[in-house]
């Protein structure tokens, strides 16, 4: 990397738009100072354990690497190295239109991408190229047209159809991309696998419409777009929301519909309240900031995360029940057979003086597909522990759990999936095998867990 690159953040946390800092990336470090009056502000900083209150004048600083070029908080706001991330193809075809070339693989690279897509995302916290950039992106979006229908009828939508009909189910059609970007507006990155939009929908019809993100008056949802390889994904997603909100815990309404053969998950947003932003960030991004030698999900033991959040207590005013909601969310991922429950699927929402867990978002059982077919993405040793039935059992003491607390806890999971297999075998989107695959994984969970609890 030739010389420094430069960034600016800001935020509408406080009602307004502000500055909270400036932003410089080297070739081993990424930097970041408050503004002396967002320091006074007394608001939440860019990440939890990057806040102000800890750092104040003092500029944060974080050793990139290969694996984490930026501070591990603005990872999420650069659209996810997937050839289905509908960002990202959009983004490089904006910057190879303007280059006139392939945009170089690397870093200059992700950095024009956060610049492009980095604000109006997930969260508070907004990246723009310099301050000028910042006002013009806020008062074009305060002055926003009627927001703009993309339904049927209306010009937009053929163009945004076009998009997705190429883009998510390769179909050989043109679309312009300058026409999605007029409509929608740079849609902002949006972290992930699958491929996804944010925008408003009007929650009331039965299919919803689509406006522009943070149409006033509008409902802000992420809207996941099944992709082929995955058929029936949605449907089993929407069931497990499902499952966890008759079991108990907070989840996002969430809409599933189809139009044709495109399939659509619509979850509404729980990073905003009323139109207005409130910090979220992912359990990876936090332990990543905190522990410099973290790089990926693997560096962590499942058992070594009671640790962390009691780390974290040190700073932060982290919910009591937190290490309890953690335990149940990976009971229920054991019994609904996500293997998928990594540690950007877990995030905290709130400011380092007063954080929680998230509601629930992302429990689709992807064990049901034989290349996502893990216990459980982040790693754990079970060889002191006759099967891994019994390292889970465990695994609620060591979170802090009395006897009698981690009974209570596997009692609910078991009697919220009680149903499970037959409601899995009833959705008939889903490709019998996978099906049949997760049902078998499940029964033998549930056997284990069965076998173990105390
Ligand atoms: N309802 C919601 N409100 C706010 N943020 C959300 C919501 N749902 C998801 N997110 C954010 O969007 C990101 C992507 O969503 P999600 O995890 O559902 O996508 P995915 O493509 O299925 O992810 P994965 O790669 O884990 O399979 C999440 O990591 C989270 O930061
Ligand atoms: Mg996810």
């Amino acid at each position: 990397m030739p010389r420094n690159l430069h960034a600016v953040i800001w935020t509408r946390i406080g009602g307004m738009p502000e500055k909270m800092g400036d932003l410089v990336l080297s070739s081993e470090r990424a930097d970041f100072t408050y503004t002396e009056a967002y320091v006074a502000s007394n608001r939440p900083g860019f990440c939890l354990l990057g806040d102000a209150e800890i750092w104040a004048n003092e500029t944060v600083t974080y050793p990139i690497s290969e694996r984490i070029p930026v501070f591990p908080r603005l990872l999420s706001l650069i659209p996810g190295n997937n050839p289905r991330n509908l960002q990202r193809r959009h983004y490089l075809d904006i910057l190879r239109a303007e280059l006139g070339r392939e945009p170089p693989l690397g870093i200059e690279t992700e950095w024009q991408l956060l610049l492009m897509g980095g604000h109006g995302g997930i969260g508070h916290i907004d990246v723009f190229t310099n301050d000028i950039v910042a006002a013009h992106w806020y008062q074009a979006a305060s002055h926003a047209p009627e927001a703009v229908n993309l339904d049927r009828a209306a010009n937009g939508r053929s163009q945004l159809w076009s998009m997705l009909r190429r883009n998510v189910l390769d179909e050989n059609v043109e679309f312009d991309p300058g026409l999605i970007e007029e409509t929608l507006g740079p849609t902002p990155s949006v972290g992930g696998m699958i491929p996804k939009l944010l925008v408003s929908i009007t929650p009331s019809e039965q299919r919803p419409i689509f406006y522009a993100p943070e149409a006033a008056g509008k409902q802000d949802v992420i809207l996941k777009v099944e992709p082929p390889e995955y058929a029936g994904m949605l449907d089993l997603e929407s069931l497990c929301l499902d499952i966890h909100r008759e079991a108990g815990f907070e989840v996002p309404i969430h809409h599933r519909f189809d139009d044709e053969d495109l399939h659509f998950l619509a979850v509404e947003r729980f990073d905003r309240v009323a139109g207005n932003p409130v910090p979220m960030e992912s359990l990876f991004s936090i332990i990543a900031t905190g522990d410099h030698r973290f790089r990926e999900t693997g560096d962590i033991l499942l058992d070594e995360l009671g640790g962390v959040f009691e780390r974290l207590r040190d700073v932060a005013g982290l919910a009591s029940d937190t290490e309890e909601q953690f335990y149940r969310r990976i009971i229920m991922a054991i019994l609904t057979g996500n293997g998928d429950l990594h540690l950007d699927n877990l995030a905290l929402l709130g400011g380092l003086s007063n954080c929680r867990l998230s509601p629930v978002y992302d429990p689709a059982p992807m064990r049901a597909w034989p290349r996502h077919n893990l216990v459980s993405a982040i790693p754990f040793d079970a060889s002191a522990h006759a099967d891994h039935g019994a390292f889970f059992v465990g695994l609620g003491r060591t979170l802090g759990l009395s006897e009698e607390g981690v009974s209570e806890c596997l009692h609910a999971a078991l009697e919220a999936t009680e149903h499970y297999t037959e409601r899995v075998m009833a959705l008939e989107r889903v490709p019998e095998q996978q099906r049949r695959q997760l049902s078998e994984i499940v029964k033998q969970e549930r056997a284990l867990m069965i076998r173990h609890r105390p």
